[in-house]
Parts: structure tokens; sequence; C-alpha cells
């Protein structure tokens, strides 16, 4: 495997040839926030803009799971611009999120708690105007729950459905505000042909697919 070294955050860094440099960083135990980057993805979504890091040489910010690490390539994560952009991303995120880690199952291994102590935004920010979206809650699995209003539309879900277990009973319906994974004609999840595997409740980084509390995962 031919490698390439680059510094990340003042460390140096070896990576597979063509690798992302959001892989990279982690690989290395360099933290960068992220949501919708899946590993092996030839052409990422780069829809939740979580990932922004700085390159020396390059005038913006780039997201870090599109970028392709080079040799010699200096990467700064921590960088002004970077960051301002990875918490607008977060907090817009957050305006239309029910945060509820009092009564969240996820809460302590939910993803977005480690991304806002990451970046030091409060869960509860307050920088945009809260809009809900009080979407309807599906109970019908017999082995976990969905509640859309916690769903952070990062896909992992449909594409362990999908790509990895070649079921597809989850997709995303709708765009921009109104954007949210749901089933097929919106049928509740009993009425699909879910398997109830409970792969996409592992794969889902917060407390929008929660196993049920006398659930055991098969
Ligand atoms: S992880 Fe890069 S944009 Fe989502």
């Amino acid at each position: 495997m031919k490698t390439v070294s680059l510094i990340i955050d003042g460390k140096e860094v070896k990576a597979r040839r063509g690798e992302k440099v959001l892989w990279a960083a982690l690989d290395s135990g360099i933290y960068i926030p992220h949501l919708c980057a899946r590993r092996g993805i030839l052409a990422p979504d780069a829809s939740c803009r979580l990932c922004w890091v700085e390159i020396e040489g390059n005038a913006k910010p780039v997201t870090a799971c599109t970028e392709t690490v080079e040799a010699g390539m200096v990467v700064n994560t921590r960088g002004p611009a970077a960051l301002r952009l990875a918490r607008t991303a977060l907090e817009l995120l957050l305006a239309s999120n029910e945060v509820d880690c009092a009564s969240c199952a996820k809460s302590g291994a939910c993803e977005l708690q480690k991304i806002a102590a990451h970046l030091k935004v409060k869960l509860k920010t307050r920088r945009f105007r809260k809009i809900l979206r009080n979407l309807k809650v599906d109970s019908s699995s017999p082995l976990f729950i969905y509640d859309p209003n916690k769903c952070v539309l990062c896909g992992q879900c449909i594409w362990v459905c999908r790509q990895r277990l070649g079921i597809g009973a989850l997709g995303f319906a709708h765009r921009g505000f109104n954007r949210r994974m749901t089933t097929f004609g919106d049928e509740p999840i009993s009425q699909t042909e879910c398997a109830e595997c409970g792969d996409c409740v592992a794969a889902c980084p917060t407390g929008a697919l929660c196993f049920k509390p006398a659930a055991v995962k098969l």
C-alpha cells in the first residue's frame, strides 16, 4: 500500500494514497467533527458541513471528508475560519433539532454532544431562532423507536439499510427544511420490509433511532 506523509495539527501523519483528510486525521487520533461521512465512498455527500479544515496554501477552508491527502500537505483542524464554519453548521442543525438529552437513551453516546463539546457550542444555543418540526414519532417496530425530531439527516441509517444490507426500507423525502428520513410512502416502519436487524440504530449518531428498552439487538 502506497502511503503519503502530511502534517495535521503539527503532527506528522501517514495515510494511504487517495485517502480523505478526515480518515487520515481520525486514524491518527485527531478528531474532526463529522456526521455524514462514510469510509470508502468515492464521492461523499458532504451534507452536514461540519468537517471544515484549513490547508496551508488554500485561500478557503475545505471539507475534510472530500479533500484527498497529498504528500507534504499541512492541515489545521483548529483554524478560525474552519471553526467558524463548523460552529455555524452545528448551530443551524441544533436550531431545528429537539435537544432533549435528559430523556434521551443515547445521551452520553450521542455524536451531537461530542461535536458540541469539541466546538465549544452549547447544545441549547440561541444563536439562531429555534424552529422545531414536530414530526410524528414512529414506535411501530418491536425493536426500536424512530424520532425524526432528533434526526440530523446524516443518511447513515439509509446507507446501512440499502448499501450494506441491500434492503432499502429507509430513504429521504422532501427538500430543504422539510427534508426527513422516512419510509416509502411514509408507512410505519413495521409495515416496510425492515428486517429488524437493528443496524440502522447502531449507525445512528444521535437519539433519532433508539432500541426500545426491552429490545435486545439480534
Ligand atoms: S462529514 Fe464532511 S460534510 Fe459531513
